[in-house]
């Protein structure tokens, strides 16, 4: 079977949504959405009246009728919100989320699926984050009821996805274990989704496995999860610490450099060798987004590279337009001054891994706006569950309001500079919450070290780039 040269970086939340995947499969090269968030995305499209009605024609092919009709009563706006007013909000995962809620997070990952799949022959993947663990399962399995072709994770060690695949095929029950801070014995605490239980007429269906590909750093984990995992992994994506978005941390202790970003080493380098001798296919991501690095990555051994940077910014991308112009803006007319370089801040996620942060103005990249913003926690995908000493699980994120967070046996350390991703990055695509008390939540925008070279997809005299481009220009 072909495997692509160029894989579409998934990028949440919602950035590589359904219009880019789409126009990267048609051009031969797989496409990947997000599934990170899709839920509320899916709500939030609704609300805004789905102007040309594609997510509503995703849902009109959802195996479960009944279901999709009770979404659309909860959620669709045909005028769209009234100006001013907050989004209606979907409930926040828990480990043992409610059946309405894991049967949303399913539906909005088919509808992305699907859109992005429509009427073409052309590969999709779907990319999820190993650490939102209660969201997975359900996101899985809608994706698969669409016929994903692969699913792709990262941020974690993604050992059961594999068996989860399996499982979803042949429509039985899949659990996957969730981390519980302070739990004893985590294993025992189970995240479960059977689909004859929740969609019982699209268990019917036959459904197709998709191919995995593990997004990690080194080749320790690669042999861990070929040996381990719970079904077969097809391929690894090589993440390095230039790539946009989350990266790993570095190996050893942290130490940050003078400007505050974490210092990583010849250490945190991928042994490529030990890939080529595990004999999977594998692709190389952070800063491979040149037609020169795709030609050393090949002589490398790989069967190509993982690009998120470059399209994150083109026309077809989720971000709204006004900040991809204020990027383009700002990193591709500098003259002949150095453009600025992007941020590894080693706090702002509230997940403690690295995150990239693209310093620009009117987002919250700034500190005076970053402080100004009421700390509100309603979104809530990067909470993490943690065990009481009474035995009850509370749902914490140190990027909540800080009293909450030490209620819950969090630490006031663990918050400083934390930054609400969810609410930045549903900003980021245009479907920022107005909140009650009227704040806007504002952007918060992630891209790679690869920002400063958006320039070589500007075509002479235009000032946005497509897909095509960036397509055409990395592989002439
Ligand atoms: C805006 C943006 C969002 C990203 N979000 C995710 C994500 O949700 N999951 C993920 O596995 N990787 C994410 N990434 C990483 C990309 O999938 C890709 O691996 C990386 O961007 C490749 O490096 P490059 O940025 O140098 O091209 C993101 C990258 C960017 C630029």
């Amino acid at each position: 079977m072909d495997l692509p040269v160029i894989i579409q970086g998934g990028m949440g939340i919602g950035v590589s949504d359904w219009r880019l995947a789409k126009a990267v499969s048609l051009l031969g090269q797989l496409g990947v959405v997000s599934g990170t968030g899709i839920n509320t995305v899916l709500i939030r499209r609704l609300q805004d009246g789905d102007g040309q009605g594609d997510v509503r024609r995703a849902m009109a092919h959802f195996p479960d009728q009944d279901y999709a009709q009770n979404v659309l009563q909860l959620y669709f706006l045909p005028q769209g919100r009234s100006q001013g007013k907050a989004y209606k909000r979907c409930s926040l995962p828990t480990i043992d989320a409610p059946l309405s809620l894991q049967r949303l997070n399913a539906l909005a990952s088919f509808v992305e699926v699907f859109l992005a799949k429509e009427n073409h022959a052309g590969m999709i993947g779907i990319n999820f984050l190993e650490k939102l663990q209660t969201s997975n399962l359900s996101g899985i399995y809608g994706a698969m009821l669409a016929g994903v072709d692969y699913v792709l994770m990262g941020a974690g060690i993604p050992r059961e996805i594999p068996g989860v695949l399996d499982k979803f095929a042949t429509q039985t029950e899949a659990t996957i274990k969730v981390s519980v801070i302070g739990a004893s014995s985590p294993s025992d605490i189970r995240a479960s989704f059977n689909p004859p239980e929740i969609f019982p007429k699209a268990s019917e269906l036959a459904l197709k496995r998709p191919k995995f590909l593990a997004i990690i750093s080194s080749d320790t984990l690669a042999l861990h999860l070929v040996r381990k995992a719970t079904g077969s992994v097809e391929g690894f994506v090589i993440e390095g610490a230039t790539a946009g978005g989350h990266n790993a941390p570095p190996r050893g202790p942290l130490q940050l450099s003078t400007l505050g970003e974490p210092i990583y080493s010849i250490n945190d380098e991928p042994n490529l060798a030990a890939f080529r001798k595990i004999g999977l296919p594998f692709w190389l991501a952070g800063t491979f987004g040149s037609p020169e690095k795709i030609g050393e990555a090949l002589k490398l051994g790989a069967t190509g590279v993982q690009v998120g940077t470059a399209f994150a910014f083109c026309s077809e991308s989720g971000v709204s337009s006004s900040l991809r112009q204020a990027v383009i803006d700002k990193w591709c007319d500098t003259g002949s001054a150095k453009p600025q370089a992007v941020f590894t801040d080693p706090c702002a996620s509230p997940t403690g891994f690295p995150f990239k942060v693209a310093p620009l103005a009117g987002t919250l990249s700034e500190l005076s706006l970053y402080e100004a913003r009421p700390r509100k926690c309603d979104v809530g995908y990067l909470r993490q569950p943690a065990l009481l000493s009474d035995g009850s699980i509370v749902y914490r994120c140190p990027a909540e309001p800080v009293a909450d967070f030490l209620k819950k046996g969090g630490l006031a350390e663990e918050t400083m500079n934390r930054k609400c991703l969810c609410n930045a990055l549903m900003s980021n695509i245009g479907v920022g919450q107005t909140q009650d008390d009227g704040y806007e939540e504002l952007p918060l925008l992630t891209a790679g070290d690869d920002l400063t070279h958006l320039k070589q997809f500007l075509r002479a005299g235009n000032r946005s780039y497509s897909a095509k481009d960036v397509i055409e220009h990395l592989t002439t």
